[in-house]
């Protein structure tokens, strides 16, 4: 059974990025088998079961199509480890919390552990790929480690940063802008990314799939993170601007955007970037950057973080002050939890933080959103005696003096607003975080709307 695969891959962790990417090359590539492994053995079962462990649009059909064909998801490392030829490391690197870079630096220890089990288990050379985020120079930890033993097996460690994002993670997967591989520029390391690109090639046209040394692979997916996030942090700057200046943001995107130098993507003013990587990838940068002396350049990125985190609490002030300076036992009804619309996660989700200065403010919260009130439960745990979860946003408006958008779901854009307004207190509060309703109409039922980026719309 097991020589009718041309190839053997192994993913070690099974998580937003091991999971998807793995099922896609199992999808697109039936001569290959793929195996994923995870630590957690829940996740695992969950990976096998009719409910994956995370949500995806498009996700349940690629693994449903490979799974027990060519994709299996294990919790036997070992074998896995000494049967594959190519390993791809996905394990989670969180910011650190103790010691040395707390705060700032990331916490490499699970990516060791990784390593130094590889080589425990190894019996044949291996292609050991990077998938993970992770700080410049890591892949010459990786190969220290490896090498440590000096034994006679070849590890041959590739940087393959993954650049899908959540929610459009399986349309990313299939038609990527580009896959990035970095190697080792010696004839054994030129030889393993060949065999990389050979595996992409399957589906991607090889154009769109770039070399480089794996130092500049590694920096690349921070850079890549990092510009990202200073586009939104930026937007937001000038929304702040906007609403004291009477101009439009999304006028102001548009004009700007129009330029082709400068495109329209990614303008969206908002209550700031969430979501487990951009934080995570810009503080790692401003670490390396200080480690290295260049102050400047760790303080100018520093600032893409100060600006998303003024963002937040500016959204928090703007509801306390148009609500005559209290929210005590005002029930506010937060509608949406996730970090972005179509995904179920919650990791740096700006609603955590507005959900957490609304609670200190005293006020009464009603959350609702379609996939993620698991992990809010989880995220607002031991400080929501006064937090409701409601799947139904009509319920969960009911009676209540404010509304706030927080993730861009396109069920909030049409909803029958007049049946909202009728069920809420009045004066009744209507707060865009991501400017995706009609303001003007919302105005004319009956709401003060207060979007974001543009003069507010009140009946005061
Ligand atoms: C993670 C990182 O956050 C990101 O920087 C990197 O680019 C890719 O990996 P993600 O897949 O979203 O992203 O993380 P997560 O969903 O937490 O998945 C990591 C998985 O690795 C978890 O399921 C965890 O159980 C597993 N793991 C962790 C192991 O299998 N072994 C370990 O030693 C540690
Ligand atoms: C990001 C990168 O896009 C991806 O390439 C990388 O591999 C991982 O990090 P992700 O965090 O999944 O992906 O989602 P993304 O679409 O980038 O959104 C991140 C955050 O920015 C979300 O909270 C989103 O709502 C916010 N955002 C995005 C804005 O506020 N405005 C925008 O215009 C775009």
């Amino acid at each position: 059974m097991e020589t009718r695969f041309e190839k053997k891959l192994l993913c070690i962790g099974a998580g937003y990025v091991g999971g998807p990417t793995m099922a896609m090359i199992a999808y697109k590539c039936p001569q290959y088998k793929i195996t994923v492994i995870d630590i957690n053995h829940k996740r695992i079962a969950e990976w096998n079961s009719d409910n994956l462990p995370i949500y995806e649009p498009g996700l349940d059909e690629i693994v449903k199509a490979a799974r027990g064909r060519n994709l299996f998801f294990s919790t036997d490392v070992d074998k896995a480890i000494k049967e594959s030829d190519i390993i791809f490391v996905s394990v989670n690197t969180p910011t650190k919390t103790f010691g040395v870079g707390a705060g700032m630096a990331a916490d490499l220890q699970y990516w060791e552990k990784t390593a130094r089990h590889i080589l425990q288990c190894a019996e044949s050379p291996k292609i050991i790929v990077e998938k993970s985020t992770l700080p410049v120079k890591t892949a010459l930890a990786m190969e220290r480690i490896l090498t440590s033993n000096n034994n006679k097996i070849h590890f041959e460690v590739l940087s393959n940063p993954e650049f899908l994002a959540e929610g459009t993670a399986i349309n990313d997967l299939e038609n990527p802008d580009r896959v990035l591989i970095g190697s080792r520029q010696t004839e054994s390391g030129i030889k393993a990314r060949d065999e990389l690109v050979e595996i992409y090639a399957n589906w991607i046209n090889k154009q769109r799939i770039i070399t480089s040394d794996i130092w500049s692979s590694e920096l690349s997916k921070i850079v890549s993170n990092a510009f990202l996030a200073q586009r939104i942090s930026s937007i937001n700057s000038i929304s702040a601007l906007c609403e004291k200046t009477d101009a439009d943001i999304n006028d102001v995107a548009r004009a700007v955007g129009f330029d082709s130098r400068i495109g329209m993507k990614f303008l969206n003013a908002s209550i700031g970037f969430g979501g487990s990587c951009f934080k995570k990838d810009i503080l790692n940068l401003v670490y390396l950057c200080r480690y290295y002396g260049l102050n400047e350049v760790a303080d100018y990125w520093d600032s893409v973080v100060k600006i998303n985190d003024f963002q937040k609490e500016r959204f928090v002030i703007n509801m306390l002050t148009a609500m005559f300076n209290t929210l005590v036992n005002k029930k506010i009804c937060l509608w949406g939890f996730a970090f972005k619309a179509n995904t179920g996660d919650t990791r740096e989700s700006p609603a955590i933080y507005i959900a957490k200065r609304l609670i200190e403010e005293k006020a009464e919260l009603v959350i609702t959103d379609p996939k993620a009130l698991e992990r809010a439960r989880i995220d607002l745990q031991n400080i929501d005696a006064n937090v409701k979860y409601v799947e139904d946003p009509y319920e969960a408006a009911s009676g209540s003096y404010a509304i706030a958008i927080m993730t861009e779901w396109d069920l909030y854009k049409n909803l029958n607003y007049e049946k909202i307004y009728n069920s809420m207190i009045k004066p009744a509060f209507f707060f865009d975080g991501r400017n995706i309703v009609d303001h003007q109409r919302l105005f004319e039922i009956g709401f003060n709307v207060f979007p974001i980026g543009k003069p507010a719309l009140t009946h005061f």
